[in-house]
């Protein structure tokens, strides 16, 4: 059965927590899309031209440990306003949607254009401050030496990178469920999603 789930958002807004907690649920595969224009991002970072360094991706650029780093998370931003190297990366994203068995798939444009028809589409968002806060905690988790107004920063910068760009803008798809977790604790924001995807399957 192919059953695809989209979740899109800001950074940090809880996207890859609640994919992760939605495809364990289900037994759905998970793919964290940022993950691959990270990798293109990285990749740039060591010298290489975008579009080639899309076209050319291969499964283990996404094992690459630096591709959390706040650097890469920029230069992933940047490399996704162009638009052959999104062209370059959106069948790799359809064919792993509607692989058997159901697919969770979470990035920007997910529920927009690369899953207009997903069954279920959520934009998981919360304030600023909040996100900024949750990252800052998962840097200094990795050891990454920063601080929150640092984050703050660079999140708004690339937020408003992603959303005002002409290709696959950051918005929500008109038929996709808002959730803020900004008051949300992980369990209650996974409760809800799961409450969501749950309702679509019966219907
Ligand atoms: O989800 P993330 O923070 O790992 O994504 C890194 C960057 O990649 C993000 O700033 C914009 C880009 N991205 C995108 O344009 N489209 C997606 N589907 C996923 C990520």
């Amino acid at each position: 059965m192919k059953f695809t789930v989209a979740i899109d958002g800001p950074a940090a807004a809880g996207k890859g927590t609640i994919s992760r907690a939605v495809a364990a649920h289900f037994g759905f595969a998970h793919l964290d899309t940022g993950l691959l224009y990270r990798a293109v991002g990285a990749r740039v970072l060591d010298g290489l031209d975008p579009v080639a360094a899309a076209r050319s991706l291969t499964a283990g650029d996404l094992d690459r440990p630096d591709l959390r780093r706040p650097d890469v998370a920029q230069a992933a931003s940047r490399v996704a306003a162009i638009p052959e190297v999104r062209a370059a990366l959106v069948a790799f994203q359809r064919s792993f949607a509607a692989r058997a068995g159901g697919a969770v798939l979470d990035g920007r444009d997910i529920g927009t254009v690369i899953c207009p028809d997903a069954a279920v589409k959520l934009f998981v968002t919360a304030s600023d401050l909040v996100r900024a806060d949750r990252r800052y905690r998962e840097l200094v988790e990795a050891g990454v030496e920063t601080c929150l107004d640092e984050v703050l920063a660079e999140m708004r910068e690339r937020d408003a990178r992603d959303s005002a760009r002409a290709a696959a803008p950051l918005k929500p798809a008109p038929d996709a469920v808002v959730l803020d977790t900004s008051e949300l604790t992980i369990g209650q924001a996974v409760t809800a999603a799961l409450a969501e995807i749950e309702r679509r399957r019966a219907g």
